[in-house]
């Protein structure tokens, strides 16, 4: 038996899985870390804290376990957050998360001054707040001493892959994010580094997501108790291989992920953009492309509510005193935007918004309100790719917030499609795993690995009735953030 480790390094923890070449998942571990937030709308997190859930959850992993059998770790993480070494390899500040909106003002320069025609005549993207570019140049203005210091930039996974191998590596995936490379040729844009004060030598060498970048160096081995020979992928960004994961590769396959953030992907095998730029056009993890759409807050605005506001664990029990008869009917609208939001509308200073309450409105009405805002917002970004003739009949469904049949069954209405429940909703480290399958050699590439481990386990579909009453709301809400908008930057 061969084993190969997926890692999903996420915002809120460190999730690990323990794969055979069959698929079969033997065992999961997972590692929460901190997240700052150092002023309202900044977001933080220090490597530090990624290495030491590494270095503790591998062995756990293991415990018991055949280590020789080992064969291949590869990762999916967070993308788009700004890692920097110095000269000896030392992290030089906090890691700027994906989350993070401290960069209004670089983005306004990148997209007014540089221009968005430009920007995606170079990138395929424009510049959004937690884009890796924005901040490279938020450090250039704000923090010139340590911007000084930067031999090298990475990706949340690539610190990670750098520990296991000591080399400094991208995938295309992943690299998409950050405003700095050239998405439809796969290679570092020369004009953007320039824009950003930075040069090609700071860049990470790339790679596709399903190569082999090296093994894990002897010290590492050591410490994690597997053999040296242990292969590891580039891997991906954690929708990349989160898609890889439920199986969504080639052309026209959706997948939602509902993790903290909440994103729609939709694969591809060419390359394409958004003429409006409001999806991203990323490359994917199986060699082709994606465009995405990417809401910044989804299964943690639940989990805000639950555990800041309502201040318990018991999600299950919340959920359980919303009445069937209720769904399609909740007078509460939530706009989600906690952290500001990304895709569509592109505005930090939005924020999170309950209206529509009168004095019989319940816990469970706001509890209702919140997991349909999320719903809400993700159709925001499907109706942008349906506008771009793209047909979405059904998709996969993966992340923490996969795991409620309730929110399921509101997803599925108020998008009005089928949504296909692989057996795993653990999209990204899946991903990881299949990944590193591929680059050891185990499957000939990432198509006949996702055709040969991805099941589906379960189907939700649309109720007509109720996908009917969830239209209604759905054009209620849209009317909601055009409303208020102008009265976010004042409100701060
Ligand atoms: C995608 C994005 C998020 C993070 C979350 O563009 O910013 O989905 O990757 O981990």
């Amino acid at each position: 038996m061969s084993y190969y480790i997926g890692i999903d390094l996420g915002t809120s923890a460190m999730k690990l899985l323990l794969m055979d070449e069959g698929g079969r998942i033997h065992r999961t571990v997972s590692r929460e870390y901190p997240l700052e937030f150092p002023r309202a709308g900044w977001s933080q997190q220090k490597p530090e804290d990624w290495r030491r859930a590494l270095l503790e959850g591998i062995p756990e992993l293991l415990a018991g376990v055949d280590a020789s059998s080992v064969k291949g770790i590869g990762c999916g993480g967070q993308m788009h957050g700004l890692v920097v070494l110095d000269e000896k390899d030392q992290v030089i500040r906090p890691a700027i998360l994906w989350n993070d909106g401290r960069t209004a003002r670089q983005v306004d320069y990148l997209n007014n001054e540089i221009g968005k025609e430009r920007l995606s005549e170079l990138t395929a993207n424009i510049a959004f707040a937690g884009f890796t570019a924005p901040k490279i140049l938020w450090m250039r203005e704000n923090e010139p001493e340590n911007f000084a210091k930067i031999a090298k930039i990475m990706l949340p996974k690539d610190y990670i892959n750098y520990i296991l191998t000591g080399v400094h590596a991208c995938d295309y995936s992943d690299a998409s994010g950050m405003l700095l490379l050239d998405v439809e040729h796969k290679c570092w844009s020369r004009e953007m580094l320039k824009i950003c004060g930075i040069h090609e030598r700071q860049m990470p060498k790339l790679y596709e997501s399903y190569e082999c970048i090296g093994t894990v160096v002897p010290e590492m081995a050591d410490q994690l108790g597997i053999p040296c020979e242990v292969k590891v992928a580039a891997g991906a960004g954690d929708n990349a291989a989160a898609a890889v994961g439920t199986g969504v590769v080639g052309d026209g396959g959706c997948n939602i992920s509902l993790g903290t953030s909440g994103t729609v992907f939709i694969s591809s095998e060419n390359f394409g953009v958004d003429k409006h730029n409001a999806l991203h056009a990323f490359a994917h993890a199986d060699g082709g492309y994606h465009l995405m759409g990417c809401m910044l807050s989804a299964a943690s605005c639940n989990k805000w509510l639950m555990e800041d506001i309502l201040k318990t664990s018991d999600y299950s029990a919340e959920q359980d005193a919303i009445a069937q008869e209720k769904l399609g009917e909740n007078h509460v609208f939530f706009l989600p935007y906690l952290m500001g939001e990304r895709s569509p509308i592109n505005d930090t200073n939005a924020r999170g918004t309950f209206i529509g309450m009168t004095l019989d409105t319940t816990r469970a009405d706001l509890v209702q309100a919140v997991l349909e805002g999320v719903a809400f917002a993700i159709r925001d970004s499907v109706q942008v790719a349906r506008s771009l003739g793209i047909e979405i009949n059904s998709s996969k469904v993966c992340g923490g917030g996969a795991k409620s049949e309730l929110w399921k069954k509101i997803f599925a209405n108020v998008l009005g499609i089928e949504l296909q429940c692989p057996e795993s909703e653990q999209g990204p480290g899946m991903g990881g795993a299949m990944l590193a399958m591929v680059a050891c050699g185990e499957y000939r590439d990432v198509k006949a690995v996702c055709d040969s481990l991805v099941r589906v386990a379960s189907v939700v579909k649309p109720e007509p009735e109720l996908a009917e009453k969830y239209e209604k709301r759905y054009q209620q809400f849209k009317k909601i953030y055009p409303a208020v908008k102008a009265l976010f930057p004042e409100i701060q």
